[in-house]
């Protein structure tokens, strides 16, 4: 299951078809990243060069000129080179790029410098994602400048600079029926990991051993990377938000929250649960679940064409507060409390975010100024959380160090919706008896 080379021309034909008439894009890749000394990260292709190219070599970048004759799609690329091949990899080259991307032409990333003026000079607008990284963004004003100095012997340097991001992010924004297939599956790997972390889970094992046996499932199923560090916070530890040093001792008694998702085929899933170290919740842990889970489908209900971004996140602060009050954590009228925003004690993050290539993925969630309209093909997350800080004094002992976050990703439908990650249980009772069919 992959992106088809066709899907990856539709998807450069259409930003060109946006772009303006004498204009360019400009798109750099990735860069390999040193983890210590002389050993790099696992390499990450950038994901809007990603989703424009298929291409994961990193040294890349990808040059639209709409209407050039000699070709619109340039790539820039390292070249083969057999020695630097036998010890880091196959490498496509500048011709391969043009038969296996499709790309019109293709030339060695050396040779950047000396051609990209020739390209930008005669067009009118610049696309580009300034910002991101200083050493291009230097590199792109040395070209325009190069065009200026230029000017009195009939040189034409671009007059405007755009982000291409308000082009490329709204496109990656809706998803296309292979992008939503192959997310599924991201989510269908993801929920087997979880469900496994379940079956796993025992009091006296340590947060480290699900993290392992996570990575373990994504990795069988072809998805070697998590989409994001995967974070498995038991007892209080649920309660830190972005806790990944997933070190602690899991004690009887205790919740552990795992939020893990897995990249496959470039795009993200995001699931979190969260359950009993032993299999069973205590009452005041099931009283709060419960509350978080009607939070999170009050929400998911909330998701259909033509309501707005919000809509599922005002959702889950109206149960969330109602819920809250029910059980005397918060004191007070359920108007008052969501006007003062109280429950931001307990609930601090907000519903949700746009999912893709990046687990936090790109497109606006506001349109001047207003919450934008939910689309069919737009990829979402809803997770709500209440998390009971272990200091707060203002709730009886009994509550506190309680931290639940229940979370999955779901598709715009024309009609509604669709819970790509509703493999994993979430239902308490259905919880408790997967994990005690296990043990
Ligand atoms: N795992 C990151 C998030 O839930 O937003
Ligand atoms: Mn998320
Ligand atoms: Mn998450």
């Amino acid at each position: 299951m992959k992106i088809s080379k066709a899907e990856f021309t539709r998807r450069r034909k259409k930003l060109m078809g946006m772009m303006d008439r004498h204009s360019i894009a400009i798109i750099p890749g990735a860069r390999e990243v040193t983890r210590s000394r002389d050993t790099e990260y696992a390499f990450r292709q950038d994901s809007d060069l990603f989703y424009l190219t298929g291409f994961e070599e990193p040294d890349a970048v990808l040059v639209l000129v709409p209407g050039r004759r000699q070709g619109q799609v340039v790539l820039f690329c390292r070249e083969r080179d057999p020695e630097m091949e036998l010890w880091n990899g196959y490498r496509l080259g500048p011709e391969g790029a043009v038969a296996y991307l499709g790309v019109d032409d293709a030339f060695p990333i050396e040779d950047l410098d000396e051609i990209l003026p020739g390209l930008i000079e005669g067009t009118q607008r610049i696309y580009y994602s300034m910002g991101h990284d200083d050493v291009f963004d230097q590199r792109v004003m040395g070209w325009v400048n190069q065009i200026r100095r230029l000017v009195r012997t009939g040189a034409a340097p671009p007059a405007d600079f755009t982000d291409l991001a308000f082009l490329l992010h709204e496109q990656r924004l809706i998803k296309s029926a292979a992008e939503v297939r192959i997310m599924r599956k991201a989510g269908e790997i993801s929920a087997a990991a979880h469900i496994r972390a379940m079956q796993e889970c025992q009091p006296g094992r340590y947060e480290y051993h699900l993290e392992a046996s996570i990575q373990h499932t994504f990795a069988e199923h072809g998805a070697r990377f998590p989409a994001y560090n995967s974070i498995v916070g038991s007892g209080p530890n649920a309660c830190v938000l972005h806790y990944t040093e997933n070190a602690a001792r899991m004690r009887a008694g205790d919740l552990v929250l795992i939020d893990a998702g897995c990249e496959y085929q470039g795009y993200a899933a995001d699931i979190t649960r969260t359950f009993p170290v032993s299999g069973q919740f205590s009452p005041e842990q099931r009283a709060i679940y419960d509350l978080v889970l009607e939070a999170q489908r009050a929400a998911i209900a909330k998701v259909r064409p033509g309501n707005t971004w919000n809509q599922p996140h005002d959702a889950t602060v109206r149960v969330i507060t109602r819920g809250l009050i029910k059980l005397g954590l918060l004191k007070g009228k359920e108007r008052d409390l969501i006007k003062s925003e109280a429950y931001r004690d307990f609930y601090m993050h907000r519903a949700g975010h746009w999912l893709g290539l990046d687990v936090h993925d790109v497109g606006d969630y506001r349109i001047e100024g207003r919450w934008r309209q939910l689309e069919p093909g737009m990829v979402l997350t809803i997770e709500p959380g209440i998390y009971i800080a272990t200091d707060n004094t203002r709730v009886a002992k009994r509550w506190r160090g309680i931290g639940i976050r229940i979370e999955d990703d779901v598709v715009v439908t024309e009609d509604g919706c669709d819970v790509l990650t509703d493999d994993v249980p979430k239902r308490a009772e259905d919880i408790e008896a997967l994990m005690s069919e296990a043990s």
